[in-house]
């Protein structure tokens, strides 16, 4: 029996979300300033005007930025409270980001939500560090649990999207991501390309290939930007789990 990985749907949306999509230009010339500010909740926002709305519904390729308002509403009680990502165990993927990197490397977390890994990489001496989440109550959390990390990394709330694209090219020397995160991001916006821009040694990811958000070939993506899967724990056989990939600069 074939596997939900292997299926023949499985193929066609992997192959669609990997390649099937216009370039940063299409992305940048639809969404502006308002439109995040406006999923974000803050000012001077946009509606989202009808025609957006319905070339989102008929195109599977125009740019939308969505599907992270249940993040930034993040209520108690659901799958977006950021208590659930509360936690004081280290994590494989933090494991990988110590034995990659070093106390003096720049390291940019994306979906940092309340902190616990962050707080970790700075309780090891980490100082340069920056970080990004949607979510304005889990960066709440963030600054009454580890104020200490809160107050030096000063993480931004806002959109991924955004985010990076602010950020200037091979600015920061890692960037890692955990708990299956950067898959929720509609495939309008190239967050790997983007990651490979602005990373300069490596990227390290805790992806869910198949089961979570936008299903894409993560590898394929990053060897095209000059990244090479260096390590994962994935084993030969498809599982529904998430899994550790670390990916590094060929240049
Ligand atoms: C699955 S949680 C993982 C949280 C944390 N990394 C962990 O492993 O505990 C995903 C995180 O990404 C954030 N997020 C999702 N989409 C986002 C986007 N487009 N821009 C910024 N943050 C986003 C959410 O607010 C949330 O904190």
């Amino acid at each position: 029996m074939q596997s939900s990985d292997d299926s023949f749907s499985m193929r066609v949306r992997v192959f669609k979300h990997t390649y099937l999509y216009g370039p940063k230009v299409l992305f940048t010339s639809v969404i502006k300033d308002e439109d995040f500010n406006r999923v974000l909740d803050m000012k001077p926002a946009r509606p989202r005007s009808l025609i957006s709305r319905v070339l989102a519904r008929t195109l599977w390729f125009w740019p939308r930025i969505e599907d992270a308002r249940g993040w930034v509403v993040s209520t108690n009680g659901t799958r977006w409270d950021p208590e659930i990502y509360l936690h004081d165990h280290r994590t494989k993927l933090i494991e990988q980001v110590l034995e990659r990197t070093s106390v003096g490397h720049s390291l940019m977390e994306l979906g940092c939500n309340c902190g616990s890994d962050m707080a970790q990489l700075y309780s090891y001496g980490f100082r340069n560090l920056m970080g990004v989440d949607a979510s304005g109550t889990a960066l709440k959390l963030f600054a009454r649990q580890y104020p200490n990390t809160f107050d030096h990394v000063h993480p931004k709330h806002d959109l991924f999207q955004r985010y990076l694209l602010k950020q200037a090219d091979k600015s920061v020397d890692f960037i890692y991501s955990n708990g299956a995160t950067i898959e929720l991001v509609h495939p309008s916006f190239p967050i790997v390309a983007q990651m490979c821009r602005v990373a300069r040694r490596g990227i390290l990811l805790d992806l869910s290939e198949r089961q979570q958000g936008y299903p894409r070939d993560y590898t394929a993506q990053m060897q095209k930007q000059g990244f090479s899967l260096t390590y994962t724990d994935k084993p030969t056989r498809p599982t529904d789990k998430s899994h550790i990939f670390v990916f590094l600069s060929r240049s």
